[in-house]
């Protein structure tokens, strides 16, 4: 019987296809039912993409999850079995909070494990599953990937103790040099190394010959082999040491992949032999999940307007400007870095700005909205505070710190306030999260009242005991007759990019990262 799976949708379309592969490969199916124990998720919850978990009471009164995970039912259902390779791939419905809706989803997940004595060979396998995933989406895709080995080599050489290890990591993750640099003066350590690491980005070609001037060791001999084998069979991987995963589960490579217009990773794997030892296996694992519900608005995700033409070439960088005093100097500097657009220069009500020459197109939108249009790719670039950074931990790049926007986030209360450690201290604040994290850290125990504005009135009307806001000049405490009790964290604006622009718009954002750092040169 003939199928025309051209009437499927583009999930449907890739497990159609990924099956047919998978097998191909020697993988065969792996079904299993869509209930496991909940006490399995509670002890690997960092393996867990969200750790929302939607659970139910068993007939024997069990308490029982409905699956947000594939991988660790098979780990803990698999014979532990050191002398042979066992290669196994599903296609599963798991239950967990979606990317980009926060709500609870039923979604569709691909992906395949390979378990047992493995070794290169297997490992280059998965790899390059993994591509031939990825191509059979889009011929237009990208594989990012790293090594655990090579990262943790640079990080122990720093020296640095275990909550900076734990910074610097996320730091690696974000792409976020300045931040490093911070970390590393504190400890007296010299951040070189690990920002000439996070910097590269590219072809193994290129990046090997650049990473064997300061890593030693077999993680990069393995790197060399795998991804030179994956170059010269054409496969479109890149080395990418921002791809990192929790390295208490992880070891050896990790990898990401995209797809163009789809604005986050749909394809996600690595060495996991540190969660079989966890789960008390001897054997080694490798293997990736594809993310299929990333797939359903594949061809919609550029500029939907008729007076824009669609950019399915890549060719226009895509900046948010947050709007007001702060977006008005940011846009000289992108000016100076290379991409002026004289139109945004007459004073009118429009939103949207191009400048066809040099490529560009700017929008203006609210501040605390410029991380979300990052995030979710509608703009490729923007200017963002490290308040709304820290605030809602939008999964972006934090490229530069632009020096400009500058204040602090601080804890503000009237002039005769004294801390009553008895009491519960009532806080108010726009800024929830990083007020809970503050006083988390401390361990004081508050009550949070969440305000949208004019902040510094509830402790003058009693509705709270301090303010947690963004102290500039100082001028609204002072005329309010409050002060400063703490400062949390120095703010200023961060260039920002999306993480799947990066791969598919890396020589114009390049090019804008040189312009910038041109300027400040000339400063
Ligand atoms: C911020 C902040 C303070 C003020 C501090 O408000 O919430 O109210 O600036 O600046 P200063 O130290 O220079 O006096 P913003 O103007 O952003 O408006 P908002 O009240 O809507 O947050």
């Amino acid at each position: 019987m003939n199928i025309d799976i051209s009437v499927l949708k583009n999930d449907e379309k890739a497990i159609f296809t990924l099956r047919t592969l998978y097998q191909k490969y020697g993988y065969k199916q792996y079904k299993m039912s869509k209930f496991e124990e909940y006490d399995l998720y509670v002890r690997n919850k960092d393996f867990l993409v969200s750790d929302n978990i939607i659970t139910f009471t068993d007939t024997d009164g069990k308490l029982m999850a409905l699956k947000p995970d594939v991988t660790l039912s098979i780990i803990k259902n698999t014979d532990d079995n050191k002398d042979k390779v066992k290669k196994v791939y599903y296609n599963e419905n798991v239950y967990r909070v979606s990317k980009g809706t926060e709500s609870y989803k039923e979604i569709m997940q691909a992906g395949l494990e390979c378990i047992g004595n493995i070794d290169n060979s297997n490992i280059y396998e998965v790899i390059m599953l993994a591509c031939e995933s990825l191509k059979s989406i889009s011929k237009d895709y990208v594989l990012d990937i790293s090594h655990m080995g090579i990262v943790s080599e640079v990080i122990e050489s720093l020296g640095v103790s275990a909550k900076s290890e734990k910074a610097l990591i996320k730091c690696i993750g974000e792409r976020n040099i300045h931040e490093i640099k911070n970390i590393c003066e504190n400890e007296g350590a010299d951040s070189e190394k690990l920002e000439k690491l996070i910097s590269l980005y590219g072809a193994s070609e290129k990046v090997i010959e650049e990473l064997k001037e300061f890593v030693q060791g077999e993680s990069l001999n393995q790197l060399k082999e795998v991804t030179d084998e994956l170059s010269k069979n054409g496969y479109n991987v890149r080395i990418d040491f921002s791809v990192i995963n929790d390295m208490s589960y992880y070891n050896g490579f990790v990898f990401k992949g995209f797809i163009n217009g789809v604005w986050t990773g749909v394809l996600s794997g690595g060495q996991y032999d540190n969660l079989m030892h966890k789960m008390r296996k001897k054997s080694k694992a490798i293997g990736f999940a594809v993310y299929l519900d990333m797939l359903e608005r594949m061809e919609n995700s550029d500029i939907q307007t008729e007076n824009y033409e669609t950019d399915t070439n890549n060719k226009y960088l895509n900046i948010a400007l947050p709007k007001g005093r702060l977006g008005e100097k940011v846009y000289k500097m992108f000016k100076e870095a290379g991409f002026p657009c004289p139109s945004i220069e007459e004073n009118n009500r429009k939103l949207i700005f191009e400048n066809k020459e040099v490529n560009v197109r700017y929008f203006w939108v609210k501040p605390s909205d410029v991380a979300i249009y990052v995030e979710r790719g509608a703009a490729d670039i923007g200017v963002a505070g490290k308040d709304i950074l820290l605030e809602y931990c939008p999964d972006v790049y934090e490229l530069l710190d632009l020096d400009v926007g500058k204040c602090k986030m601080a804890v503000a209360a009237k002039k005769d306030f004294t801390d009553d450690t008895q009491k519960t201290l009532r806080v108010a604040t726009k800024f929830t999260n990083i007020t809970k994290n503050y006083y988390a850290s401390l361990g004081r125990e508050i009550d949070i009242i969440h305000l949208n504005g004019s902040i510094e009135i509830a402790p003058i009307l009693g509705l709270s005991d301090v303010i947690v806001d963004i102290v500039e000049t100082g001028t609204t405490l002072k005329e309010n007759n409050l002060d400063v009790v703490e400062t949390i964290v120095p703010i200023s604006a961060r260039l920002i990019s999306n993480k799947s622009s990066f791969k598919f718009k890396n020589d114009l954002i390049e090019k804008l990262l040189d312009g910038f750092k041109a300027e400040d040169k000339n400063d």
